[in-house]
């Protein structure tokens, strides 16, 4: 178990550093925003309120010092002085509705969109997840979509504000002297270029930053998941060297973004008072020369003191754009993507189906140039139980996922009852196979939620028939809360059995005229596997059933075994027939059976994950008398 401390660089996914301003997405954006754009039509005319109520107040002081302390009008000077509370009122209270207001309005916005996520998600094909890890699904439906909450909610009007008040500082200063104002001005492009420089500088480092706390976490999690095998292979110190390795390559690269970013501050902080210092000794002698009022002067300290607040604002406001503007692009994306599997337009119900399942010449592939099912042809009669066996990778799998039509195929047709599943909706299609997966998924919730997730409507004396049929009511009264009992994703209140045999109870008390089951390899007690036997014999009955079969017991009771090798139907027939033949299946049963008559391994065909033999089943078909052994894929 060597560690690569180098590999788990930040996926490029997740760089946030592209254009601060993309129009398309603006524009889609917009869509989620224009429902409610009163709202919004509202905030804005707030925010123009607020800044002017903001940029009055060193107009007010001047008016105090120049007009009222000068010609001793106290009257005027306690009016200047009430103005400049409400000002501050106006602000204060403007503020509060406008941030407000506009969190609403982005709330109310992502929520629609997370909304029509969420429902997408659930349309997309197999395909799609295949290819995408859940973690940077659940990051678009929550990193993505925040990023573009703040910028909604904080964002737009802030810089809509800011940018208000700079122009009317500007126009406010060449207005009370234009000489002086043009000075002040002249630092404006120093002070650009300079966060200009900074920005895109620290934005290399913080990315550095990021890939290397994500390389430390990864480096963390995967030694707090495998701790088992650490420990078992005494495996500590070096791991621990290989931590320290990381660790410190992330102190570096901290240390180095914090002396960057602690050497820039004093600079705005010098450039800024070059400001003041020009616009006193400028504006002092103008004031000595009596071409301008101290309140005036007063007036030009206090707005280009502001001056630097919007500028500041908005270089970090191009951070959270360009954060927003590169997670619409994958939301928007994510939106795009249309399900490979579709229903035509002319797609109509599946009527009720008896189970006549005719599959011809099939040809299928995941990847293209690549088929994994080579011409398959079958036919089930309703009722029949079809077992699949073959090694593992034969393509077993794939099978009923078309057969579900999870994946189109490339070739040939699959027809149910005579409806070929490519002309009716997928939903009429899904809603009449049941499906019982290999490892069960167990929703959180309770154990009644968990069988009724098969059928919504089903009434308790149904949920109970169905626990009964399959042997697992009584284990579910003896727990505390019997059928209330929650249970998890993981399913740790029930063991590997019993989340078997409550997924049975799921697929009968949908009672699908199909029935599809990869059979579970896993070793469980005799006495639990007695259960499970009888648990499918009732559950295949009066179904035409698929079984990926591991058990030799369910092989033997099948009405047809289609023995699978590299996506290609072998041998087929019953299980006597196929004996008799002395082909592949033959070989497979003469080196596996007896382990499991003798009780040792319940898994005769594929994997095996308990101490049963290894497999060394041949991978294409060998003379009986000269098997071919080949490892296990
Ligand atoms: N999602 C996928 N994308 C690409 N290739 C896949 C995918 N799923 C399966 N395959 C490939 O298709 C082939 C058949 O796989 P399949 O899952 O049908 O085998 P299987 O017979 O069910 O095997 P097992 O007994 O191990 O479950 C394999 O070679 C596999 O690598
Ligand atoms: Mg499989």
């Amino acid at each position: 178990m060597s560690v690569q401390v180098t590999r788990r660089a930040a996926p490029a996914d997740d760089e946030v550093f592209g254009k601060a301003y993309d129009s398309r997405i603006v524009a889609r954006t917009w869509e989620y925003v224009r429902p409610f754009r009163l709202h919004m039509g509202w905030a804005i005319a707030l925010m123009v309120t607020i800044a002017c109520a903001n940029l009055a107040g060193p107009f007010l002081i001047k008016l105090a010092i120049d007009e009222a302390i000068a010609s001793g009008n106290v009257g005027l000077l306690t009016l200047t002085a009430l103005g400049y509370v409400l000002s501050a009122l106006i602000v204060w209270l403007g503020t509060f509705g406008q941030s407000y207001i506009m969190s609403w309005v982005g709330q109310s916005a992502l929520f629609n969109m997370r909304r029509q996520l969420f429902t997408h998600l659930q349309r997309l094909s197999f395909n799609y997840y295949d290819n995408m890890e859940t973690g940077r699904i659940i990051s678009r439906m929550t990193g993505d979509v925040n990023a573009l909450n703040e910028f909604l909610t904080s964002g737009v009007v802030a810089i809509a504000s800011d940018f208000f008040v700079l122009i009317g500082i500007v126009v406010l200063i060449l207005a009370i002297n234009w000489r002086l104002g043009l000075l002040t001005l002249s630092v404006v492009p120093v002070i650009a270029v300079a966060t200009h420089i900074y920005r895109s500088r620290s934005r290399q480092l913080y990315r550095d930053v990021r890939t290397q706390n994500a390389i430390v976490t990864g480096h963390l999690a995967e030694n707090i998941s495998g701790v088992r095998v650490v420990q078992a292979f005494a495996r500590e110190d070096v791991n621990l060297q290989n931590f320290d390795k990381v660790n410190r390559a992330n102190l570096q690269t901290l240390l180095k973004a914090s002396a960057f970013s602690s050497a820039f501050n004093p600079i705005t902080v010098l450039i800024s008072t070059l400001a003041t210092v020009l616009i006193i000794w400028y504006g002092g002698q103008k004031v000595l020369q009596g071409v301008l009022t101290v309140g005036e002067l007063y007036a030009f300290l206090a707005y280009v003191g502001r001056f630097f607040e919007p500028i500041n604002d908005l270089s970090s406001k191009y951070n959270s754009m360009q954060a927003a503007m590169a997670g619409g692009e994958r939301v928007f994306e994510l939106l795009d993507t249309p399900p490979a599997v579709q229903n035509k337009p002319s797609a109509y119900e599946l009527p009720p189906i008896r189970g006549h399942v005719v599959f011809e010449d099939v040809i299928f592939e995941y990847v293209p140039g690549r088929p994994v099912l080579r011409g398959i042809s079958l036919a089930a009669k309703p009722g029949e139980v079809v077992a699949l066996v073959g090694h593992t990778g034969a393509g077993k799998s794939s099978i009923i996922s078309i057969l579900l039509r999870f994946y189109d195929t490339k070739g040939g047709s699959i027809t149910i009852d005579g409806h070929d599943i490519r002309d009716v909706t997928t939903d009429s299609l899904r809603r009449q196979v049941g499906l019982v997966l290999q490892e069960p998924f167990l929703f959180s919730g309770n154990i009644r939620d968990n069988i009724l997730y098969g059928k919504l409507d089903a009434s308790e004396e149904e949920v109970i028939a169905a626990a009964k049929a399959v042997n697992l009511h009584d284990f579910i009264e003896s727990l505390p809360f019997g059928y209330d009992t929650e249970v998890n994703e993981r399913g740790t209140t029930l063991s590997q059995g019993q989340r078997q045999l409550l997924s049975f109870a799921r697929a009968l008390i949908a009672d699908p005229r199909i029935l599809i089951l990869d059979e579970a390899t896993s070793s469980v007690d005799t006495t639990t596997e007695k259960l499970i036997q009888k648990a499918l014999e009732t559950l295949m009955r009066g179904r035409t059933s698929f079984v990926i079969a591991h058990r030799l017991s369910t092989i033997k009771a099948a009405d047809q075994i289609l023995v699978l090798s590299q996506g290609e139907i072998i041998e087929r027939g019953t299980h006597t027939e196929l004996l008799g033949q002395e082909g592949y299946y033959y070989n497979l049963y003469s080196m596996q059976f007896r382990y499991q008559e003798l009780g040792l391994a319940h898994n005769v065909f594929g994997g095996d994950e308990d101490g049963a033999p290894p497999a060394s089943l041949p991978t294409a078909p060998a003379a009986p008398a000269t098997p071919t052994p080949a490892p296990a894929q």
